[in-house]
């Protein structure tokens, strides 16, 4: 953690230039930009996805596209304002594939993980959250070290290796792209994940 901390930019603007140039995997050389977290320094609650999909890569800020919107909504349902949350996302760049005028998003990879884990570390540093939700396969690999029996494990609150608890749940991608007549129940797991994570800081 000492030398965690001393890498700690002292500034907002520190830390979002140097997470800019940032070239630690080879994902910063076809995404527009680094995508940094957004929300208060001092969010009690950090939510954690994936990586920017198409809109947050070229908006520069995380999960304003589909996927951002089912988050601010449910969250909002479960009794939790998004803005006052820290919401980031495990892996900063874009990784994707051109597919006509399309750009399809890929999964970023073990390594990939690994290397955007500093970035992850230096913000979890700034912001001390007390609880942090983990949406999705990556940001669990990430915060916990294995990805395994997400399915199993959502809805429940493990500790990362500081002891910070993680509440586990589900990416809100994953509800987009389950079957129509499927959407509904999850969406109402999601929400009742959410409001676990809103009495856990009660
Ligand atoms: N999906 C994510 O995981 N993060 C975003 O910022 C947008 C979509």
């Amino acid at each position: 953690t000492e030398r965690l901390m001393a890498e700690v930019p002292e500034t907002r603007d520190d830390y979002e230039t140097a997470l800019d140039g940032c070239r630690r995997c080879p994902l910063w050389q076809d995404a527009t930009q680094a995508v940094p977290g957004e929300g208060p320094r001092d969010a009690a609650l950090m939510i954690v996805g994936e990586q920017p999909g198409d809109r947050e890569d070229l908006t520069g800020k995380p999960f304003v596209g589909p996927a951002g919107q089912l988050l601010d909504r449910v969250a909002g349902e479960a009794g939790i304002d998004r803005k006052a949350a820290f919401v980031t996302n495990a892996v900063k760049h874009f990784k994707f594939t051109p597919r006509g005028k399309r750009r399809l998003h890929q999964n970023p990879n073990a390594h990939e993980i690994q290397q955007c884990k500093w970035w992850l570390d230096i913000e979890r540093e700034l912001v001390k959250p007390k609880l942090i939700v983990a949406m999705g396969g990556t940001a669990l690999e990430s915060l916990t070290g294995s990805r395994k029996g997400i399915l199993k494990r959502r809805g429940k609150i493990e500790q990362a290796e500081d002891g910070t608890p993680i509440l586990v749940t589900v990416h809100p991608s994953y509800i987009l792209r389950i079957p129509d007549h499927l959407r509904e129940a999850e969406t109402a797991r999601f929400r009742a994940d959410l409001e676990r994570a809103r009495a856990f800081l009660e």
